[in-house]
């Protein structure tokens, strides 16, 4: 059988700097667990903008539809707010995910034990957090027609559709339940089917997939107003939540909060089965190009190496090599080590994005 393959496009911010860890990592599993990974590299974003004058090139497209997955960095940058919104950095992700058709976007939302302090909430309330946000990601306001800024009378208007299809539904609802079965087995679905008809259609395609193929799964509905203020308040009542692109946006960053920083977060976009069986499929940190401390050595790499853990979890097959990469991070925080971002306990010094990068790379070495 041949490697697997894995498109690196680390594109703005920090990108670049926390995926030369991952870099390393990918080396690691290489040398030590005879893992080898056909990796190849490319631009997305400003810094595909600033050679091709795209944030994604036709060929840099090409190949992201060639490979077994697509590991991405972070996109956009204050250089690039004056850019026309057709070329902006966002508009390169945006693109790989619609071409792609990664229409379930996989968050987990997890609390690190020894992080349970950086959290806004009290530690008893987000400890031993885990719960999983599936976002739709190809369709609803990002996408749908009409769109854009018209002029009406002597003012403009600016206009966004929110359009759902019954099968665009049913898939990602699919996703959740699947996922639901090996986790908790409880899904929440989330919508405004109070004010929304695309939420009434969200509310009765999730049912109907539910009650015909899923009926073991416990199933409930929430609106995503609701929803928030119900994850602030005691959200380890979840397991999995299934949302909307717009609504899985914001709850993901708010969930994403609970657990202390956004630094920590990785994610797995995943579409349809190809020829080989494995899943279309993309990762990134949820955590943007932190612009602020780009090109300083301080980024938090977490994110990104669990999302490259994900990689080897959902694309590569590789579960158990997933929860040894896991296991080290944790055995990292357990041990103290912080980047600046999740600073606060007393006399602790921060260590570089390369020195979490060493302190990873030796905890997985004490793992063999
Ligand atoms: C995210 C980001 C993106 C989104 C931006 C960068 C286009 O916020 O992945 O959550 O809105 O989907
Ligand atoms: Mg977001």
């Amino acid at each position: 059988m041949s490697n697997p393959s894995l498109l690196i496009l680390a594109g703005d911010g920090i990108g670049p700097e926390v995926m030369g860890q991952v870099r390393r990592i990918i080396d690691w599993f290489g040398d030590k667990r005879d893992l080898k990974i056909d990796v190849s590299e490319d631009l997305v974003g400003g810094a595909a903008y600033d050679v091709h004058g795209t944030p994604l090139h036709d060929d840099t497209m090409a190949k992201a539809q060639e490979v077994d997955a697509v590991l991405l960095g972070a996109v956009g940058g204050p250089k690039y707010d004056v850019l026309d919104f057709s070329v902006k950095p966002e508009r390169g992700l945006l693109r790989l995910r619609k071409e792609m058709d990664l229409y379930a976007n996989l968050r987990p939302a997890q609390c690190f034990d020894a992080l349970a302090d950086f959290s806004s909430l009290k530690r008893d309330v987000v400890a031993g957090l885990d719960i999983m946000i599936v976002r739709e990601l190809t369709s609803g306001i990002y996408f749908g027609e009409p769109r854009g800024i018209i002029t009406e009378g002597n003012e403009r208007v600016g206009i966004n559709t929110q359009r759902y299809t019954e099968s665009e539904i049913a898939r990602v609802a699919r996703s959740a339940f699947e996922l639901a079965r090996r986790r908790g087995n409880k899904v929440c679905s989330m919508e405004k089917a109070n004010v929304m008809e695309s939420g009434i259609l969200w509310r009765e395609v999730v049912q109907k997939v539910h009650d015909e193929e899923y009926p073991d799964v416990e199933l409930s509905h929430m609106y995503a107003d609701a929803g928030a203020m119900q994850l602030c308040r005691w959200p380890k009542q979840f397991d999995v939540i299934v949302t909307d692109n717009l609504f899985g946006d914001l709850l993901s960053d708010a969930a994403a909060m609970l657990t202390g920083s956004l630094g920590m977060l990785p994610s797995a976009s995943l579409g349809a089965p190809m020829a080989n069986g494995r899943p279309k499929a993309m990762y990134e940190p949820v955590h943007g190009s932190a612009p602020d401390i780009a090109g300083q050595n301080k980024a938090n790499p977490i994110a990104c190496i669990l999302s490259f853990a994900m990689a080897l979890r959902y694309s590569f097959d590789q579960g158990a090599e997933a929860d040894r990469l896991e296991a080290a991070v944790a055995k990292v925080l357990e041990d103290g080590v912080r980047t600046a971002d999740l600073l606060g306990e007393e006399g602790v010094e921060p260590v570089t994005t390369v020195g979490m990068g060493d302190a990873v790379l030796a905890a997985l070495d004490a793992s063999l």
